[in-house]
């Protein structure tokens, strides 16, 4: 047979054909991260460049027509995911020793899920998050009935919470930090609360391995208001088991005991010399069994008539050497050990005690509690809050 080119220029057709098929060397370059796929796997199925080639970014990602997925990055690797569904974060990825990264936040593998999410996994509850007893309080002489969701009382909003509400997002550039601001407006009387309430919530994540929560809020209206994220954290990664053997001390030398239905006497205890003092570092599961039912309990920060951000919460896993830091302007913290994770599919398939929750707020029952600091936000104040978590990757 005749070939109409000579055989050289074949070879060299094929050279080129397979160098076309090998990875570039810029398939290592920064913008490769963690993979941005929801999944259920405590670890990304990609091994993450080396450290120095990471860098701040911020992508988004349409789920459906209602749903984006934004993923922010830093240069040390780390990655926030969040949708503005619930204005809820849905994975925290570190970057592990072994090149591999570690989601430590609980989640739902499909996005979509979040319309029901029992657990609240992530998301921003309001418009009073934790409980008000019997699902009733009073403004100006006028009484106020809210749903009792947490029979006999009202938990985290109500039926229809800001955790299920569709925000609005705005995505944030900056030189030192990237973010999405969240907006919601809730409407005057939505689950039985008084006044158009306008709520904001930024994330913000910078190069020093901090997730910054920044909230603000106005009403036209007096009403109450108590907002805070229900992240649940695994530091050996989400899934990966009990958080049991972290270590946990809080800023804190009292707490809010609570009768059967978690609503506070009005007395704040001292916890020293009982199971509930963490001011010192104490392994979460060594007195819970003292607990009953196990730690579902709001601690008061030390000091928290105290201006600006304060440490009030820190979290560490021994075995993988991972921590973190929370500091906050809030008065209290609610301490929560995942007691109702059953291993069911309503909760992600989680086992009880597979995460822990650190929500920074006001005290629970505020409004029906004249001694606690006010939740009652008026038409001329702003609420403002401000929490950081900050994560170190390992020893
Ligand atoms: C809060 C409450 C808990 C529980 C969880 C959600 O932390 O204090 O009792 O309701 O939310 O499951």
């Amino acid at each position: 047979m005749k070939l109409l080119v000579p055989v050289r220029h074949y070879l060299l057709i094929l050279v080129v054909l397979i160098l076309a098929g090998c990875p570039s060397p810029d398939d290592n370059q920064p913008g490769n991260l963690p993979s941005a796929t929801p999944d259920s796997e405590t670890k990304s199925e990609h091994t993450p460049p080396p450290e120095d080639q990471f860098e701040m970014s911020l992508q988004r990602d349409p789920v459906d027509d209602e749903i984006t997925r934004y993923m922010l990055s830093n240069d040390k690797g780390m990655v926030v995911e969040l949708i503005n569904l619930g204005a809820t974060v849905t994975r925290v990825l570190l970057p592990s020793g072994n090149g591999e990264s570690v989601n430590v936040t609980l989640n739902f593998e499909d996005p979509t899920t979040y319309k029901m999410n029992p657990p609240y996994f992530g998301s921003i509850c309001g418009r009073y998050s934790n409980r008000i007893a019997q699902g009733k309080f009073s403004l100006n002489n006028q009484e106020y009935t809210l749903a009792t969701n947490n029979d006999p009382n009202h938990l985290h909003g109500g039926n229809e919470g800001f955790n299920k509400k569709i925000w609005i997002a705005e995505e944030i550039n900056e030189a030192d930090q990237v973010g999405v601001q969240f907006t919601y407006v809730s409407a005057d009387g939505e689950e039985g609360y008084p006044g158009t309430l306008t709520v904001k919530v930024k994330y913000l994540l910078n190069n020093d391995n901090e997730l910054k929560l920044e909230y603000t809020a106005t009403t036209d209206k007096e009403t109450v208001l108590n907002l805070t994220n229900h992240c649940y954290w695994n530091l050996g990664g989400a899934g990966s088991g009990s958080i049991l053997n972290h270590e946990l001390n809080l800023n804190c030398s009292q707490y809010i005991p609570v009768d059967k239905t978690g609503i506070p006497t009005g007395e704040l205890a001292d916890v020293a010399e009982t199971p509930m003092d963490f001011t010192s570092f104490h392994t979460l599961g060594k007195r819970i069994e003292q607990v009953e039912g196990g730690y579902d309990h709001c601690y008061v920060r030390d000091n928290y008539d105290s201006e600006g951000v304060q440490l009030i919460a820190t979290l560490r896993d021994p075995e993988s050497g991972r921590s973190m830091e929370i500091l906050t302007t809030e008065p209290g913290v609610q301490l929560y050990t995942g007691n109702f994770l059953d291993g069911s599919e309503n909760v992600g398939g989680y086992a009880k005690h597979g995460g822990i929750c650190l929500e920074c707020q006001h005290f629970p029952d505020s409004p029906n509690q004249p001694e606690f600091p006010s939740t009652t936000l008026a038409p001329q104040e702003v609420y403002q809050q401000t929490t950081i978590h900050r994560f170190k990757f390992a020893k």
